[in-house]
């Protein structure tokens, strides 16, 4: 039985989030909104509070969560002395989308790190999160709260569709707003390295920074990330996705042709292109990055092996957090369709 809560953002009810913080405390997993996506929490140094995560979400052992933190000082606590590039990044860009990696001190589990040197952490810029952080007052371990392979949740509806029954409490707060998930940056080589890109873009990093390298297995993908969950399948829908290059006529082209296969067809494109598309199921992503950002995810999971057989998705920019989200896409496609 997963007891669920509703929490209002702009002023968080202190009981309800008491009673999350206590089953926090007693070593359960609890699902709580952040900026980005829905994470699923346990105490971060408590081996079998952690081994809940990977239990509910079915994760593999050998891929390191993020423990979350309320504040600097907090996070400090869980480190080795902090470079001087990780106080700037902390300083301008936290609470917010992004996880630092840094020399883990021990103070965390060790099945956090999966045996790593290093450890990711992450101050979040919700209201909720940070109040729930507060209360319980201990680091939590969260991953996103979707069932390990899926897209991560951006509303509760996702987390209870998957982890219904498998974790002890879920806060919804409603929908997150970023969409996708934080930025990961290795702090502890010479020049930082950005090994998954997400919420806070490079050209961000490096108004901030200065020069920031991009871990090379992002561009090509048969190197192995040294991010440890970037090598596993993610963000996959129920059916086939193509990312077709191009706009609207090429797409239309594509779904005309696939159609007359016998193939019933979603389609998800920007706002503009969308409305010039005619196939079983479009889907609207918005007119800008950060709207396409945002419904990303949740359009991935509007599609299913009942309404289509295949998915259709244009491509975008890799501008700014245009680079999260064809990251995302690419991992989330079975094709890319050549011009
Ligand atoms: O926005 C987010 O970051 C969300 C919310 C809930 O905070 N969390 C999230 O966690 O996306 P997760 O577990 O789904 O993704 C964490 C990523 C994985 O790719 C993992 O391999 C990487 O961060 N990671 C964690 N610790 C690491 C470490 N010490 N070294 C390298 N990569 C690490
Ligand atoms: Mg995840």
């Amino acid at each position: 039985q997963t007891k669920r809560w509703n929490i209002q953002k702009e002023q968080p009810d202190q009981q309800a989030i008491k009673e999350a913080a206590e089953l926090l405390q007693n070593g359960q997993t609890v699902a709580f909104p952040t900026e980005t996506v829905y994470g699923l929490g346990a105490d971060a140094t408590d081996e079998s509070a952690v081994s809940g995560i990977f239990r509910a979400k079915g994760r593999p052992e050998d891929n390191p969560l993020i423990a979350h933190v309320a504040t600097k000082n907090q996070l400090r606590s869980l480190v080795k002395p902090l470079p001087d590039v990780a106080e700037k990044l902390i300083d301008v860009f936290t609470p917010g989308p992004l996880t630092l990696v840094l020399s883990n001190n021990g103070v965390c589990a060790d099945n956090v790190t999966a045996g790593l040197s290093t450890i990711g952490i992450r101050i979040p810029d919700h209201s909720v999160a940070q109040t729930l952080l507060k209360t319980c007052n201990i680091p939590l371990a969260a991953p996103s709260a979707n069932i390990s392979g899926k897209p991560s949740p951006t509303n509760a509806d996702h987390v209870w569709t998957d982890l219904q029954g498998k974790i002890a409490g879920l806060i919804d707060s409603g929908a997150t707003g970023v969409g996708v998930e934080s930025t990961v940056i290795d702090c502890t080589q010479e020049i930082p390295v950005i090994l998954r890109p997400g919420g806070i873009t490079k050209e961000q990093l490096e108004t901030a920074i200065g020069p920031v390298m991009v871990d090379p297995a992002l561009a090509n993908t048969a190197e192995n990330p040294k991010a440890p969950g970037m090598k596993y399948t993610h963000y996959a829908p129920e059916v086939p996705m193509w990312l077709v290059p191009g706009k609207a006529e090429r797409l239309q082209a594509i779904i005309d042709r696939e159609q007359g296969a016998q193939k019933r067809i979603g389609v998800m494109a920007s706002t503009e292109t969308a409305n010039k598309l005619q196939a079983e199921r479009v889907i609207p992503l918005g007119s800008d990055l950060q709207q396409i950002a945002s419904n990303l995810y949740g359009a991935l999971r509007v599609f299913k092996n009942g309404n289509v057989d295949l998915i259709l998705c244009e491509t975008f920019s890799k501008s700014d957090i245009g680079q999260a989200i064809m990251n995302r896409l690419e991992k989330a496609a079975t094709e890319y369709v050549e011009n």
